[in-house]
């Protein structure tokens, strides 16, 4: 499975040109992915290009590989490159499983292109066949926050468990909820968005250009249609 991660992360690199703000995602297809960004730096290939991490894992990663990193500009990205828990064929995906949706979902919304990376044991027919939703929420009144979540249909649990809940980078609890199969997607995000204790949500509707999926015969680029 490394090979293949590690083969989608070499494919996206025919999106990154010298000069880009790249957006670095998380999780280990991107550690992947910038152990390839650096070689390139290293070798001149691409030069003056910035990373801006979405989480700390990446920070430092990047910081050890020698990739220089900025806080996000007021203008976004020029390319965010990211790994998925799950893609659907039009390229809807869930992301967080590693926890680091809140962050990386800032950063590929400011992107000019999105561009998701994984192996063969992304892509799905619907998204929730494999994975729950990971949703960030407020410590502050979150037994109200999972109430509201319920009342959409999800039976969210929390990461980690009450004696030893998982803290995000930003210092907020998340809950898994299993997806259910839902008719309108775009709907059910909307529904968590406007949830006040609900700081951020796996759904990454709409938002990727292409996605490097690798499987045993090399590694397919599928574009999104329209
Ligand atoms: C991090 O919060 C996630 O969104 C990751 O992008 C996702 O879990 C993919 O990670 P892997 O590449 O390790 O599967």
């Amino acid at each position: 499975m490394n090979d293949r991660k590690a083969a989608a992360a070499q494919a996206a690199l025919q999106e990154v040109s010298s000069g880009m703000v790249l957006g670095l995602g998380t999780g280990s297809t991107v550690q992947f992915f910038l152990e390839a960004l650096a070689e390139r730096i290293a070798s001149g290939d691409v030069r003056d290009v910035v990373g801006v991490p979405t989480s700390r894992a990446t920070e430092r990663e990047s910081r050890r590989l020698g990739i220089p990193l900025v806080d996000l500009p007021a203008e976004g990205v020029d390319v965010a490159v990211d790994g998925m828990d799950e893609v659907d064929p039009s390229l809807n995906a869930v992301k967080g499983l590693g926890g680091a949706l809140l962050r990386e979902k800032v950063v590929a919304e400011s992107a000019k292109r999105f561009v998701l990376i994984g192996d063969d044991g992304k892509p799905v027919d619907r998204l929730g066949a494999k994975t729950p939703l990971p949703i960030e929420v407020l410590a502050f009144g979150i037994a109200r926050t999972e109430a509201r979540i319920r009342g959409l249909g999800l039976e969210p649990s929390l990461r980690g468990g009450v004696l030893e809940p998982f803290l995000s980078d930003n210092g907020h609890p998340i809950l898994d909820a299993a997806l259910p199969e839902v008719e309108d997607l775009p709907g059910l995000a909307r529904s968590l968005d406007a949830i006040p204790g609900v700081l951020g949500h796996g759904l990454f509707l709409g938002m990727a250009d292409v996605a490097y999926l690798a499987t045993g015969d090399g590694v397919k680029r599928v574009e999104r249609a329209g």
